[in-house]
């Protein structure tokens, strides 16, 4: 369908359609041609000519994206596919049956359709449904649509983007071999105790070049084996460094450490996202890929959804929707504190794009008591690490 819309609805994985508007940049382009919008480059160049309008072809590109409420019933609905079916895998894996491949490939495309109409939803829906209980399943469906964002992000083909999400959806499926004192133990391990964590890479592995069409160095595997390998060589299990690991493993080691430590675990709450950002900032040349950093920024956003944000207003808020691609400065966010009166005020969606208001930074994390009785949920509030 031709579609005309604002240009600041304009997003990556449009198609864009040449009117007579655009003679006046590009006279010799043909009207009626089409150009799908790449990536963020190409996006801002188009973005960068004074149209206020431009026209879209959804028949060869995405469409407007919907807002996260009209999203959410989608998303809550292929999340539940999505954890039944991590279940079921896992359970299978223990009881030596085949892992059903249609099965893990349908749920990995209906969090991909999900995210075409809105890429917070998913994430969103994730972050208030999370319990320490399901820990396991809940990070590898996460991880797995995260992983889906990012390859976009990168401009991979739509192959690549869905082998990388299914092999992040196995990526701990070793873990089912973990022993439970050890996988679920507080705090710190023994060496010995290390050593065996250390196992479940290659036991995900082995589970993985089970499913036949998967090989060593299928993308799907790779994932799973390699991402716990850090890029200056000091991760495992074979201590590969810098490119010798898989690009999509070097993905993957981004988003598995930042749901994990943004996750609530039986013994310890999730951080808070502002410092899970920071520490993987700060990971970046050591642990991460510095070269991907930027990708994984634009991910996660600059205000993560589920981040506490203070706004001009002074009020404070949950971050819902990610800035767009064109604002991302300006997320959409529920407001449900005023911080200088100090008492809630009443829980209403706001679009900072469309009001004068902005974030200012961050939520205090050391005023947190005051806010956290009247929070929306999905919030992260603890900061400690
Ligand atoms: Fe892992």
């Amino acid at each position: 369908m031709i579609k005309k819309i604002s240009i600041n609805d304009l997003r990556t994985g449009m198609c864009l359609v040449f009117t007579e508007e655009w003679r006046q940049w590009f006279k010799d382009v043909k009207i009626g041609s089409r150009l799908k919008i790449k990536d963020r480059q190409m996006l801002n160049r188009m973005t960068s000519f004074n149209l206020g309008s431009v026209t879209i072809d959804t028949d060869r590109g995405l469409d407007m994206r919907v807002s996260v409420s009209e999203e959410r019933e989608k998303a809550k609905e292929f999340l539940g596919h999505a954890k039944d079916t991590v279940t079921e895998t896992m359970n299978n894996i223990v009881d030596g049956k085949a892992i059903d491949m249609d099965a893990i490939n349908s749920v990995t495309r209906e969090i991909n359709s999900s995210l075409l109409r809105n890429e917070d939803a998913m994430i969103s829906v994730c972050n208030e449904v999370r319990s320490v209980d399901e820990y396991l399943y809940l990070h590898c469906v996460n991880v797995s649509t995260m992983s889906i964002t990012f390859g976009r992000e990168m401009g991979m083909s739509e192959d690549e983007i869905h082998k990388m999400a299914v092999g992040s959806i196995l990526h701990d499926s070793g873990k089912i071999r973990t022993p439970p004192e050890i996988l679920h133990k507080p705090g710190g391990f023994t060496n010995d105790e290390f050593e065996i964590m250390k196992t479940h890479a290659i036991d995900s592995r082995k589970i993985m070049e089970q499913i036949p069409g998967l090989l060593i160095d299928s993308i799907e595997v790779l994932v799973a084996s390699q991402h716990h390998e850090k890029f200056d060589g000091s991760g495992y299990p074979r201590g590969l460094k810098g490119d010798a690991i898989s690009i999509y493993a070097q993905i993957a080691a981004y988003l598995d450490v930042y749901d994990a430590l943004t996750a609530d675990r039986c013994y310890k709450k999730g951080m808070s996202t502002f410092k899970a950002l920071q520490i993987i900032k700060s990971g970046a040349g050591t642990h991460f890929n510095p070269r991907l950093l930027s990708y994984f920024l634009n991910t996660i956003g600059v205000f993560p959804v589920g981040s506490l944000v203070l706004l001009k207003s002074k009020r404070v808020a949950k971050v819902i929707e990610r800035g767009s691609e064109l604002h991302i400065t300006k997320p959409r966010v529920q407001v449900f504190y005023d911080d200088n009166k100090n008492c809630p005020v009443m829980q209403e969606e706001i679009a900072l794009i469309e009001t004068d208001d902005e974030v200012e930074c961050f939520a205090s994390i050391d005023k947190y008591e005051n806010y956290k009785n009247y929070a929306p949920s999905g919030v992260k509030f603890y900061d400690g690490t």
